[in-house]
């Protein structure tokens, strides 16, 4: 009789635990828009950043996800979503070489000026650095790389030295323009996420000080593109490679931002020009930055119009024995 009514409260307490595991399976299930068959797989970002706030990591939510056809969906909500996907996930990578790579031009250059260096001094220095490597081949980055021509601190690398390269530009309209200059290096319409993950923001669009926004995304705003942002990293490695010659930064104040995204031991960057003068955090903590990360302030570059406020950025190794110089 006693055991008896022991086990009729057991069986109480299992039938009454299952109920609430099976409620909060479905509650979970319903909050994540994952229906149980598992055929849609839509996610809502507000979803997503529930799903962090629980410590649901995005590798669980996807790997749910790869059990059915349109994955590529959910992948997408995720890079728009500030969520921790890996700089380095596969999945990233790839959809950056199907989506966002476009191919370095194989016609004939269609620049407006015959100047094979419009750059306001940033790539000279970088060639004093170099010295007669320059002429070995290399690869650079560019970002932003505005119209592909006007200021460009690249081109002189791509045109004169044949190195190797990727333009980076946020603005959809200035990224039209690089297309059309038929630069013989990689480009990628988007921006440098200031996060080590991809994410949209609201660009502001406007020529040469355009930049990346604080507005809420999904709204259509006149003067503002909604526009892809990617790290540095997942795009070098979508390109194969983590070794960098020069890298030109000049995103009109996010610099520091993307440059604490970089994984500074998994990548070989040689030498930068980082503009200065817009970013909130000041000069001098830029430069306390990159010194910890094995960098020297070669130079300087200013201009009298405020054209250049660059640091000139080296490895300590590539300045030894050189006094510094402006
Ligand atoms: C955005 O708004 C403008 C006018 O305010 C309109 O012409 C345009 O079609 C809208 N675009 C979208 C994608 O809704
Ligand atoms: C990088 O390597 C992958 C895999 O080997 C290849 O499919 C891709 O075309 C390469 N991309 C570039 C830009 O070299």
């Amino acid at each position: 009789m006693i055991a008896g009514g022991v086990r009729g409260r057991m069986a109480l307490q299992l039938v009454m635990v299952a109920m609430v595991v099976l409620l909060l399976t479905s509650l979970a299930l319903f909050t994540l828009d994952i229906s149980p068959s598992f055929t849609k797989v839509l996610m809502k970002m507000e979803d997503l950043e529930g799903a962090m706030k629980d410590r649901l990591s995005v590798d669980v939510v996807s790997t749910r996800h790869s059990a059915v056809d349109d994955v590529v969906v959910s992948l997408e909500q995720i890079m728009k979503a500030p969520v921790s996907l890996n700089q380095d996930d596969s999945r990233l990578i790839q959809r950056i070489r199907a989506k966002y790579l476009l191919p370095p031009s194989t016609q004939p250059y269609s620049l407006s000026s015959s100047n094979s260096d419009p750059s306001m001094g940033q790539s000279k220095q970088i060639r004093l650095i170099l010295g007669d490597k320059v002429k070995e081949g290399g690869f650079f980055v560019e970002c932003g790389a505005l119209d592909g021509e006007t200021r460009s601190n690249t081109l002189v690398f791509e045109k004169e030295y044949g190195w190797r390269g990727v333009l980076i530009e946020g603005d959809p309209k200035n990224f039209e323009l690089v297309r059309r200059k038929n630069r013989r290096a990689w480009a990628v319409n988007g921006c440098l996420s200031t996060s080590p993950y991809p994410n949209v923001v609201m660009f502001k669009q406007s020529f040469n000080v355009g930049k990346i926004s604080n507005l809420e995304t999904g709204q259509n705003k006149t003067g503002y593109a909604e526009v892809q942002c990617l790290p540095l990293y997942s795009i070098l490695l979508a390109l194969n490679t983590t070794t960098v010659d020069y890298f030109s930064l000049d995103v009109e104040g996010a610099e520091m931002r993307v440059l604490k995204t970089i994984p500074w031991d998994k990548v070989n960057i040689k030498t930068l020009s980082v503009e200065f003068i817009h970013g909130g955090e000041g000069k001098d903590a830029l430069r306390r930055y990159m010194e910890g990360r094995g960098y020297r302030v070669f130079s300087e570059v200013t201009h009298p119009g405020w054209l250049a406020n660059d640091f000139i950025f080296a490895k300590k190794e590539l300045l030894a024995n050189r006094p510094e110089s402006t």
